[in-house]
């Protein structure tokens, strides 16, 4: 991955309180729309391979992985809810005219 802005969509294309998924340099990332902002996070759960795309937003702030419904904070990548126990990599986004650009800094 590298260190530029990468243009990864439309604010249009992410729905309030659900996931979109897209692939960043191969990497499946997962973007959130909460209260209005844009966030990202990887879209690979790390507690096993699960698409977090597929998960569910909860408690207005927290996505629940498909598999075995272990949670992460969506704004920190915090992880919450057992089994997940390592946090889940944030990605820096910024909304510039409606069109989401995303920083793939590790
Ligand atoms: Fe996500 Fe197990 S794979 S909680």
């Amino acid at each position: 991955m590298h260190d530029e802005w990468i243009n990864v969509g439309s604010v249009a294309d992410v729905d309030e309180d659900d996931t979109h998924s897209v692939e960043v340099d191969g990497k499946r990332v997962c973007l959130y729309k909460l209260g209005g902002e844009i966030y990202a996070t990887d879209g690979t759960c790390t507690h096993g391979e699960a698409d977090l795309s597929l998960g569910m937003v909860v408690n207005s702030c927290l996505i629940e992985c498909p598999l075995h419904e272990g949670t992460f904070d969506i704004r920190t990548g915090r992880a919450v809810d057992a089994p997940c126990t390592e946090p889940l990599h944030c990605y820096p986004v910024k909304v510039e005219q409606g069109v989401i650009y995303l920083r793939p800094v590790r």
